[in-house]
């Protein structure tokens, strides 16, 4: 199993913050935000590390993160040209992942409690794609989940009308199937390639499962988030608490 961040985009609902600043490299209790996807993944055994942000970025998560001897893995660095959606950033991963299964973390996604519980559920599921869960009060912010009593039916991109309460989080599991996937999806009418359309055709392959996030988790892409995100963080002095 290899982990990827995916660290790139321009932040523009924290702008001024972000004009300089990339939003991963922005404090979030005692710490750059990108560290607890980082701990998150050394939680869970995953130590081979790919990240991916803008060239104009590059340099300054470079010198942060170093070759990952500081934290105990490796990190591999590749460089986003242009934004074009969550997916279309994940493909850049597809020679660093070979024929591996991923873990994938969206760097503005805040967690306290351990992933590792999830990771060793999808290991166990050998192939095909795991997604997390959360119930939220704005889930037209999010990907949102259909389910009935076992299954996700239908996952829906920042609906109007959502049909349940559940985000579809970004923290995301793939077999090595993702990058033929990412390559037969069309982008949305937004103009992105979307990750939801990756994890819809797992889902008509009869090959998605969930588990609901335990622990405090936001994104911090907003200001409001940014300040919930430094909240929980400080509570547990930016340390990722075992499952
Ligand atoms: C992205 C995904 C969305 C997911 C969210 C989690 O949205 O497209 O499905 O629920 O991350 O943080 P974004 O925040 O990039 O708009």
């Amino acid at each position: 199993m290899k982990g990827v961040i995916l660290a790139g985009g321009l932040g523009t609902r924290l702008y001024p913050l972000t004009k300089i600043t990339n939003k991963h490299l922005l404090p979030v209790g005692k710490e750059p935000m990108i560290l607890n996807p980082v701990k998150q993944l050394i939680s869970a055994g995953i130590n081979n590390i790919l990240v991916v942000t803008s060239k104009e970025h590059m340099g300054d998560v470079v010198r942060l993160l170093g070759s990952g001897r500081d934290y105990g893995c490796s990190f591999t660095f590749k460089v986003q040209e242009e934004a074009k959606g969550i997916a279309n950033a994940l493909l850049l991963a597809e020679d660093f992942v070979n024929k591996d299964s991923i873990t994938v973390i969206l760097g503005d996604n805040i967690a306290t409690h351990s992933i590792k519980p999830y990771v060793d559920n999808f290991i166990r599921q050998e192939s095909g794609a795991k997604v997390l869960l959360r119930k939220v009060s704005d889930p037209e912010r999010y990907g949102v989940a259909a389910l009935d009593e076992q299954n996700v039916i239908e996952i829906e991109e920042k609906p109007n009308k959502p049909k349940s309460d559940y985000a579809v989080i970004g923290i995301y599991m793939f077999d090595h199937k993702v990058f033929d996937i990412i390559k037969s999806i069309r982008p949305s009418s937004r103009g992105e390639y979307e990750i939801t359309s990756v994890n819809n055709v797992y889902l008509e392959k009869k090959e998605l499962t969930y588990d609901i996030l335990g622990g405090e988790w936001t994104d911090a892409g907003t200001f409001e988030s940014l300040q919930y995100a430094n909240e929980i963080l400080l509570k547990y002095d930016n340390t990722i608490i075992d499952s």
